[in-house]
């Protein structure tokens, strides 16, 4: 498979279905940028380091994610409005595992 489809709720609340392909190294954050669901600038902020949350999405799906690392686990012990289900769009790489997931992104903090 190539292109994956997500379905992404934007902090409007306005849902998106789009095709994300699978063989070009992207992880989310990049994704919702390059189909500019979240305003330039008020997401991947951090450039993907896992250092700034502006990435943070709400996993609405019951999808079996990759554990969260190091970074990823310490970001989000410090960001506003995390929830249980909470993950950073940049740390969440696309892949097959990922086809039909359903996300919120968490407010601008
Ligand atoms: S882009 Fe900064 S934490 Fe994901």
């Amino acid at each position: 498979m190539q292109d994956i489809t997500l379905h992404i709720t934007d902090r409007e609340g306005v849902e998106h279905n789009i095709q994300a392909p699978t063989d070009m190294n992207m992880n989310l954050m990049e994704v919702i940028r390059s189909y500019e669901l979240a305003p330039e600038g008020t997401i991947g902020i951090c450039g993907g380091m896992a250092m700034c949350a502006s990435c943070q999405c709400y996993i609405e799906s019951d999808h079996d994610l990759p554990e969260q690392n190091y970074d990823e686990e310490a970001m989000l012990a410090e960001a506003f409005h995390v929830k249980e289900n909470s993950r950073l769009g940049c740390q969440l790489f696309i892949s097959d595992a990922l086809h039909e997931l359903k996300l919120t992104l968490a407010p601008e903090e």
